[in-house]
């Protein structure tokens, strides 16, 4: 496919409110959509009305993004009397037709209604109005924009609609993570997997354990670069504090976003170990790895004050992330220390365990016990499944799907990750323009990806969905982030929410253009569209 062609042919679009059957550029896709003929202009005239309490909020955040969008201040208001061009959040009744996330919009020259059975439902509305609004806004006068008149009816395929981003190798700050979550929210992203600790950092204060940041937080220097390959010796790190990460799951609350915290264990943890060396099989002493990679040093499982610093931490992991699923990492655990570790030895001669993979097992089992006995689930990377898969554990399939897979018909849980098709610190351009690592996954490869691939009807019930990963060795800072993330977001974001049967490369890619336009406006800089 010529990627070139479709962009400049430009099919467009919802940027001018023309007439009906034209092509609106929304991404995610709706279901159902129709274009009628008019148009309904944002003006002074026009008013917020919240028919319920829950939806107030919404309308605040709406109103926001008219005055962003149209320079317009309208009022809210709790009743429609007496206002000639209400733009209308409604209570729809049939939530089992909308479910938890659906909502309807209904644009008239005289009006809109927006409704939902759910404040996410609403909150998914106002999204895909200002969207409307935003693609409008380049034709606009200068007080006024107008949306052409339509119907859509909208919810979402998958329940984990997911975006990961690693502050463990690179370091972002809190603002930049709101920023982060205003971008998914954008897009109807509903999970976000904040991976707060790795080999080369420790990133959430820990107050049982304060070495974790005191030490853990900061390395000595950074091996090698994306740009040169070459390193340098500069202190760097950073963490978040409780109260910063409560700011944080507080900020993604108000855009219907979970933040899943991500704590690796027991491996990628030698940042853990420089703080507290005698979680180790050997004792250390270590530190703050300054290299990538996956470093040898892991916890030693045979040790019980293994398990008394895990839950510690765990326990004020929860109290911080009100998130139903903990991530405990679990992959790449290499068992060289394991073998040679009296600990480790012992303890599979105690518990009966046959080799190093059933040891891993027994420590996520002990480790779900702990989380499963305070309402909340375990879920690990795919390496979980090896020596035997913790009784409600949940696998997050990132060396390609076959985990999932495996773990979805053994009737477990399971969102998709596969690094192939969703890894977005791969870079974009077969040039292999940094930043990123040194892969190629193109937005056409994105757009794509199925969660639900090689699964029958009935296997693939257990797939919550799937996610995106944006790991950070190559990526120093945030515009780095954000090159690497547009526009393959918004493929993702498809992937995840729209119907199956409407995926198509070619429409999405007519409507992609006025979204290009809506993030340059906004000061975004993403990654050029090439044809792979
Ligand atoms: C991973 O990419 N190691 C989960």
């Amino acid at each position: 496919m010529h990627w070139q062609v479709v962009l400049v042919g430009g099919l467009l679009c919802g940027a001018s409110a023309g007439s009906a059957g034209e092509v609106l550029s929304l991404v995610p896709k709706p279901c159902r959509q129709e274009r009628r003929e008019g148009q309904f202009t944002v003006d002074s005239q026009a008013a917020i009305v919240a028919e319920a309490e829950s939806f107030v909020p919404i309308g605040e955040r709406l109103a926001g993004a008219i005055r962003r969008i149209t320079g317009q201040s309208v009022a809210i208001r709790r009743e429609a009397a007496g206002h000639g061009k209400p733009i209308r959040l409604a209570r729809a009744d049939g939530q089992g037709r909308l479910g938890d996330e659906g909502y309807e919009i209904a644009v008239d020259p005289d009006g809109v209604r927006l409704a939902a059975a759910s404040p996410a439902g609403m909150f998914y509305a106002a999204v895909t109005f200002a969207q409307l609004l935003d693609a409008a806004a380049p034709a606009a006068s200068a007080r006024s924009v107008s949306v052409p008149c339509l119907r859509i009816e909208d919810r979402p395929r998958f329940a984990w609609r997911g975006m990961h981003l690693d502050v463990a190798r690179h370091f972002f700050d809190k603002a930049f993570v709101k920023r982060y979550i205003d971008h998914l929210a954008a897009y109807k992203f509903n999970v976000f997997h904040l991976y707060l600790t790795d080999d080369q950092g420790w990133r959430i204060e820990i107050k049982r354990y304060p070495r974790l940041t005191e030490i853990g937080a900061w390395r000595s220097g950074t091996r090698k670069h994306y740009f040169d390959g070459r390193g340098d010796a500069t202190r760097y790190g950073g963490f978040f504090t409780q109260h910063d990460l409560r700011e944080i799951v507080a900020y993604a609350r108000e855009r219907f976003i979970t933040v899943v915290p991500g704590i690796s264990m027991p491996g990628h943890s030698q940042a853990a170990l420089a703080a507290y060396p005698e979680l180790s099989s050997t004792g250390g002493p270590f530190e703050v790895w300054t290299d990538w990679g996956i470093s040898k040093e892991v916890m030693d499982p045979g040790k019980e004050e293994v398990f008394r610093f895990v839950e510690g931490v765990l326990t004020e992991v929860i109290d911080v992330f009100p998130s139903r699923y903990i991530h405990t990492g679990g992959d790449e655990v290499p068992r060289d220390r394991w073998k040679a570790s009296p600990f480790a030895q012992a303890r599979m001669r105690q518990e009966g365990l046959k080799n190093e993979d059933e040891l891993q097992s027994y420590f996520t089992r002990r480790v779900e016990r702990f989380l499963n006995a305070k309402g909340r689930w375990l879920i690990g990377w795919d390496e979980i499944l090896e020596g035997g898969l913790a009784p409600n554990a949940v696998v997050m399939s990132w060396r390609g799907t076959q985990g999932g897979i495996a773990a979805a018909k053994a009737g477990h849980r399971v969102v998709m990750t596969p690094h192939e098709q969703t890894y977005f610190n791969y870079m974009q351009h077969k040039a292999k323009r940094g930043p990123g690592h040194p892969g190629y996954l193109p937005l056409e490869a994105v757009y794509a990806f199925d969660p639900l691939r090689g699964l029958s009807p009935e296997e693939s019930k257990h797939v919550l969905g799937g996610q995106a990963c944006l790991w950070t060795e190559y990526v120093p800072t945030p515009a780095d982030v954000e090159y690497l993330l547009f526009p393959r977001l918004l493929a993702m974001a498809e992937v995840l929410w729209s119907p199956a049967e409407s995926r198509d490369a070619k429409d999405f890619l007519a409507r992609l253009p006025a979204q290009l336009e809506g993030l340059k406006r906004a000061g975004i800089r993403y990654g050029e569209v090439e044809s792979p």
